[in-house]
């Protein structure tokens, strides 16, 4: 197991634009740094907020070490706490996802209200004092909708992601939307792998019949290059996409965390179905044309997404151990859209689902072959993988700043 001053003699002597060593994608001590550097400190995206639409609505989320309680309460806010008791303990909800009128510790029942305040301890004598035992908060804001938690005592400020939220999905209705379906896939392959894959469309013609029926594979269409300059299709979309107030053009963050664009659809396609034609007539989106193409956003390290015109599609990416990934994948549709009347499920679902496994496979075989001592760093195209090489320099930058408090990017 590496230690961190093994991993930053490996980022120094990173190669850039080649994939990573393999000890980054294979490693438990390099798994643990990203857990401590990325996911203890950044902001996750967890679940939508109307997952949970009434009060006492619950789901627990678990991040690397720590057990997360989201919960809406009587003030119809969401918070997030720390699973675990002040008590002795134990886990307070032990289910994935359930509803209660108050949160009850399954131990000595120790209750606490939805807001987290400790309401009730049994005969813990006259000087107890149940104000100073509330379940601890995680830090939880719901932006547009849907709800990133972060673990560390002080997170970092999000208000810039927050603002561009609010200008992008405005023509989108997450918070009145509903899950019409999950999946959940456990993928044997790092965390980084999930995101290298997800990040180029390179695969895509060979591994994936179904979405390329409708998604460009061009780099530069889907924002996957490395400057964000689009074709004349893609200026063409997004003018006429932002004359009807829906903000498209590409933006990414300064450091690189997240970016949004709204690209084109192939030809007169609307959604991701097998004909092309939306699987959701009454749209959770007030876009008003359907061939609005796809919103792409993705926010690192946990969550990339797709708004359409008739229903979003929202990706959650947790790791589970050196070389497993879940993927859980969310799909939302207007609250009021009845299953089998405005849509149909396996219509809504199909692409997305034979796409999540096709990636699986590609994952899988892509760590497969990483596990080897054979396996040596090889060359990113920079043509199809600008969003690669985009992804592997945050990720590089972000341990060294976190390691060291030195950037790798010089200009910076
Ligand atoms: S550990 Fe929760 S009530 Fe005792
Ligand atoms: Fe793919």
């Amino acid at each position: 197991m590496l230690h961190d001053s093994d991993i930053l003699v490996k980022l120094a002597a990173r190669q850039k634009n080649y994939s990573l060593e393999q000890a980054f994608y294979t490693d438990p001590g390099a798994l643990d740094l990203d857990l401590r550097q990325i996911f203890y400190r950044e902001w996750l995206f967890a679940i939508p907020a109307c997952e949970i639409p009434k009060t006492g609505n619950f789901v627990t989320h678990q991040v690397g070490a720590y057990d997360v309680i989201i919960v809406r309460g009587a003030d119809g806010e969401v918070r997030a706490f720390h699973n675990a008791c002040r008590h002795r303990g134990s886990v307070v909800c032990k289910a994935k996802k359930g509803s209660a009128p108050k949160l009850v510790c399954p131990y000595h029942q120790w209750t606490y209200e939805l807001n987290g305040a400790l309401l009730w301890a049994r005969d813990m004598g006259a000087d107890f004092d149940a104000s100073e035992h509330g379940l601890r908060p995680v830090h939880c804001r719901n932006i547009k909708g849907l709800i990133y938690i972060c673990l560390a005592d002080e997170a970092p400020d999000i208000s810039v992601f927050a603002a561009e939220m609010d200008r992008y999905l405005a023509p989108h209705d997450i918070e009145n939307s509903k899950v019409a379906f999950e999946s959940t896939i456990i993928e044997k392959g790092n965390w980084k792998l999930v995101w290298e894959n997800n990040r180029e469309c390179y695969h895509c013609a060979g591994n994936h019949p179904a979405l390329c029926r409708t998604f460009p594979e061009d780099p530069n269409a889907i924002g996957n290059d490395l400057d964000g300059e689009d074709p004349a299709l893609q200026d063409k979309h997004v003018a006429r996409c932002e004359a009807v107030g829906a903000p498209s053009a590409f933006k990414i963050s300064k450091a690189g965390e997240w970016r949004f664009v709204r690209t084109a659809l192939l030809g007169t396609a609307e959604s991701y179905t097998m004909d092309g034609k939306v699987a959701v007539s009454r749209p959770n989106s007030t876009l008003p044309f359907k061939d609005a193409g796809s919103l792409l956003q993705f926010h690192y390290p946990t969550t990339w997404n797709h708004y359409l015109s008739d229903h979003s599609i929202v990706f959650r990416v947790t790791p589970i151990s050196p070389t497993e990934t879940e993927v859980t994948t969310k799909w939302l549709v207007h609250k009021d859209a009845v299953e089998g009347q405005d849509y149909d499920l396996r219509r809504l679902t199909e692409v997305w689902v034979h796409t999540n496994d096709e990636d699986r496979q590609v994952v899988e075989d892509n760590q497969r072959g990483i596990n080897t001592p054979a396996y040596r760093p090889g060359p990113y195209s920079k043509t199809h993988e600008g969003g690669v090489i985009q992804f592997t320099d945050w990720y590089a930058d972000h341990l060294m700043r976190g390691l060291t408090g030195r950037s790798l990017i010089a200009a910076e």
